[in-house]
């Protein structure tokens, strides 16, 4: 995978706050794509450990880390740079009756002990971040060895999503299935 460090977002930031996160939220959570939430949790928690230590970067409003929690099979974290998601994932899983750490902070310096996840998911998020090589880095190190990273992305820029302001669930951007999957084995992520 080539992955470049870019400074695009400088002088915007790469966070959706306010307004923007709360859009963002709604066009989200329609029935259907909660359903295509509750599926990818399944997949994707498939053949982990009860107890399991699991981390979703970029979590958004954190439709995904709530149906994984829902499995009550794991311990979820959900990690995000926007303030308005961490409030938004904290209070939805609340109101669910599900447990999940909302936590704020930025996936350029994952705010947790190296070796702590045995599954680290990243979804629709990794082609925005300013520091791609450093967040691939930061994923390997709290990942645990033999765990595994799971970075599926869109099939259209997420760009578009600042730009359409009361855009149909139709239009919205694809989550691609496995645009990459790999196990934590030796010093970094293999092929990257
Ligand atoms: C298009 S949203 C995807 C949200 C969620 N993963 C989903 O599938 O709906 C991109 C997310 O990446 C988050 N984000 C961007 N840069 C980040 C960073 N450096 N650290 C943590 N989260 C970041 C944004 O705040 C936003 O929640």
């Amino acid at each position: 995978m080539q992955t470049t460090e870019t400074r695009r977002w400088r002088l915007k930031g790469p966070e959706m706050e306010g307004p923007i996160a709360r859009w963002y939220a709604r066009v989200r959570g329609s029935k259907s794509q909660l359903e295509g939430y509750r599926n990818q949790a399944a997949q994707l928690t498939a053949g982990l450990a009860d107890g399991a230590r699991v981390l979703e970067v970029a979590a958004g409003p954190g439709y995904l880390s709530i149906e994984m929690a829902r499995l009550r099979r794991f311990d979820v974290t959900a990690l995000d740079i926007s303030h308005t998601f961490v409030e938004i994932g904290s209070d939805s899983a609340r109101q669910q009756g599900v447990s999940v750490d909302f936590q704020q902070g930025d996936v350029a310096k994952i705010p947790f002990e190296a070796d702590s996840f045995d599954l680290i998911v990243c979804q629709a998020a990794f082609k925005n971040f300013t520091l791609p090589r450093t967040a691939l880095a930061e994923m390997h190190r709290v990942l645990r060895t033999g765990g595994t990273a799971a970075i599926q992305d869109m099939s259209q820029p997420a760009e578009r999503l600042h730009d359409e302001g009361d855009a149909g669930e139709a239009s919205q951007p694809r989550v691609l299935p496995a645009s990459v999957r790999a196990s934590r084995r030796g010093e970094s992520f293999p092929d990257m």
